[in-house]
């Protein structure tokens, strides 16, 4: 019997509109499409050193954000949610992603009055935490029996807080008060860093942007593989690393 576990991350080419992206707490500045889409192959290539199975996702060339899949879906062990997402520009950035996903899980959609980006859900243990925010609302909190989080100042909950071990979340604490996750340790990003609290976790691999050095260096101090990965001309697009994939055990 063949046990071995497939790990996919599904992602979306970055339409060559990015740079008219939705902003909400970032200025916008010129994006430069060539270098975007040249630092997504990079994360694809860096996703696919680490193990996973790149599967793409139709391209969608007229939707701004369509990269930012994340946003689109959450993927649980033995369910997808496809959100009804905040900003109505990204609403029909969803069906594409559920046509991938349910070749791996039975789909459950969330339903107006709700609505949900997948960058607000964190999920921890069997829990699903969700920011509320502009995008997201009480109701998907309620349709999805989550535990509410709040946050400011920044787009998603994951803006502000990622997990990168089992007891621990790296987060910045100026955007989420910790002690709403009582049961898990809390590493603060350098406070020259605001931004630097979104990690992306591959089991023991924490993925992490090059733009925030400090709290890389943090990282490893406490003894974190780091795999640094440059996508500092998505971030100009109010976007980071867990935004541009939806990692599925399989
Ligand atoms: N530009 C990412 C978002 O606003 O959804």
């Amino acid at each position: 019997m063949n046990n071995t576990r497939v790990r996919v991350a599904i992602t979306r080419a970055v339409s060559p509109r990015i740079a008219e992206c939705e902003l909400s707490y970032i200025a916008r500045q010129p994006i430069d499409f060539a270098r975007a889409a040249a630092q997504h192959d990079a994360y694809e290539r860096l996703l696919a050193s680490l193990g996973c199975e790149i599967v793409h996702v139709a391209a969608a060339p007229d939707m701004p954000d369509s990269v930012f899949v994340e946003d689109a879906a959450v993927v649980l062990d033995d369910v997808a949610i496809i959100t009804r997402p905040g900003a109505q520009s990204r609403r029909g950035e969803v069906d594409s992603v559920a046509d991938v996903l349910q070749r791996y899980r039975p789909l459950f959609r969330v339903a107006e009055p709700a609505t949900l980006d997948g960058g607000d859900v964190l999920v921890i243990g069997q829990r699903l935490h969700i920011g509320v925010s502009q995008r997201t609302n009480v109701e998907a909190v309620e349709q999805l029996n989550a535990i509410p989080i709040n946050f400011q100042d920044c787009l998603h909950l994951k803006s502000a807080a990622t997990q990168i071990d089992d007891e621990t979340l790296l987060l910045n604490p100026r955007w989420v008060d910790a002690r709403q996750f009582p049961d898990l340790n809390c590493i603060a990003v350098d406070p020259a860093e605001p931004f630097g609290a979104n990690a992306l976790r591959l089991d023991d691999v924490v993925l992490f942007s090059a733009s925030y050095p400090r709290t890389r260096k943090l990282l490893e101090s406490r003894g974190y593989r780091v795999e640094v990965v440059d996508v500092s001309e998505l971030e100009k697009a109010e976007a980071g690393l867990t935004c541009c994939s939806l990692v599925a055990e399989n």
